[in-house]
């Protein structure tokens, strides 16, 4: 992955003059992104790789995903149609409610299916214009990274246990065969999780031994922020994955790795407090509470520049949620009531999950492409 230090030109001289609030997507950062993890990923020949449209369904990025060659992974009929007017293709399917129309409709779209459940397996099923060749998601255990504390199962809550006997018998009473296998669970944070998941498909092909295609999921950006611990897990996984008796396909579906960095927030100082808590407290006209990134978002650059010597500044959101904060005692030069402030990090689970408190708008969404404006709702104005 690549991790800037800080806005690139383009993106400075882009967001000078842009009216605030307003979230603005890097392409050209994105691509850096896509190219680095294809190298990542050298150790498994040829790779499929997807984008997951949950981190980020901006029109725009997704129109520049399908012309980077990516296809997209999709959780709901809004994400399809998404994905389908973007043109990304290949397209997959996994999500834990999937109704019949959904089903059907992602067939005709030439999407590989993975279902999640015992219910959707029964349901697709007895659908006999559906395929009979099927992909399932698999169940895996949780590492204690992703478990919350009142979790006792110690499993993930997706996905089928491929030796669950209701499973093999609805498989013979509707003559399905499965021929695509679907792993994912949160965030791979080591080389270690990766080969263990990668063995988890392995086994499961000998269950289902007519295996073509196996989609190794998202989850890949802890992972791919070292280097050597990216490679090291990639080449045990593809060494893993070489003793199948099946050599299937491999697919990978990132999500937060390809955007995460490559999405701003530009915001307006709206209020300063001198010194609150020993620290300057700046609200700004949007919302941290709102946009709920997983990310921590970081100061990048304010407008106009300030220089002199710096003191801590808290950022605050424009909701009455008291913990309303994008950052705290960021160490800066003094800002201003009128100042512009970037702030990295908006790029992935950002607008695809805000909230909406008080009905405020989500800031327009922007696109940097070869160096130029877009609007991220493909109506092409240029600034
Ligand atoms: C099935 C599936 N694939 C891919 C992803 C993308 O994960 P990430 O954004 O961590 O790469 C997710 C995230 O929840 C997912 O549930």
């Amino acid at each position: 992955m690549i991790v800037p230090p800080g806005p690139g030109a383009d993106l400075l001289r882009v967001t000078a003059h842009l009216p605030a609030p307003a979230l603005v997507y890097d392409l050209d950062a994105v691509a850096a992104t896509v190219a680095t993890l294809r190298e990542d990923l050298s150790p498994f020949g040829e790779v499929q790789l997807l984008f997951a449209v949950k981190a980020n369904r901006c029109p725009t990025v997704l129109d520049g995903m399908a012309a980077l060659g990516l296809g997209g992974n999709v959780a709901s009929a809004t994400e399809l149609g998404a994905a389908l007017t973007a043109g990304l293709t290949p397209l997959s399917v996994t999500s834990p409610v999937l109704s019949a129309g959904l089903m059907e409709r992602a067939q005709q779209a030439g999407a590989q299916i993975y279902l999640d459940n015992l219910a959707q397996v029964g349901v697709w099923g007895a659908n006999a214009g559906l395929s009979r060749e099927i992909g399932l998601r698999l169940r895996v255990p949780l590492e204690a990274s992703n478990r919350s504390s009142d979790d006792r199962t110690g499993w993930s809550r997706f996905g089928l246990d491929p030796a669950d006997r209701t499973l093999h018998q609805l498989l013979s009473r509707h003559r399905l065969n499965v021929t695509s296998l679907h792993i994912h669970a949160g965030e791979i944070r080591d080389p270690a999780r990766a080969q263990r998941l990668a063995a988890l498909v392995v086994a499961a092909q000998t269950v289902f031994p007519e295996t073509e295609s196996v989609n190794l999921g998202g989850g890949l950006t802890y992972l791919c922020a070292d280097y050597f611990a990216a490679r090291e897990a990639f080449t045990a996984m593809a060494a893993t994955l070489k003793q199948s008796p099946c050599k299937p396909r491999v697919i990978f579906e990132p999500g937060m790795l390809l955007v995460a960095l490559a999405g701003c927030l530009l915001a307006e100082v709206v209020d300063v407090r001198p010194s609150l808590g020993g620290a300057r407290h700046v609200t700004l006209d949007a919302s941290a509470w709102n946009l709920a990134t997983w990310s921590v978002p970081r100061f990048w650059a304010s407008f106009p520049a300030r220089w002199g010597p710096t003191m801590a500044h808290d950022f605050a959101g424009n909701t009455c949620y008291e913990q309303d904060y994008f950052a705290r005692q960021v160490d800066i030069p003094e800002l201003c009531v009128g100042d512009r402030v970037l702030l990295s990090g908006f790029g992935a689970y950002a607008a695809s999950m805000a909230r909406c408190s008080h009905g405020i708008a989500q800031p327009p969404e922007w696109v940097l492409s070869n160096g130029r404006l877009i609007s991220g709702n493909r109506d092409d104005v240029r600034l």
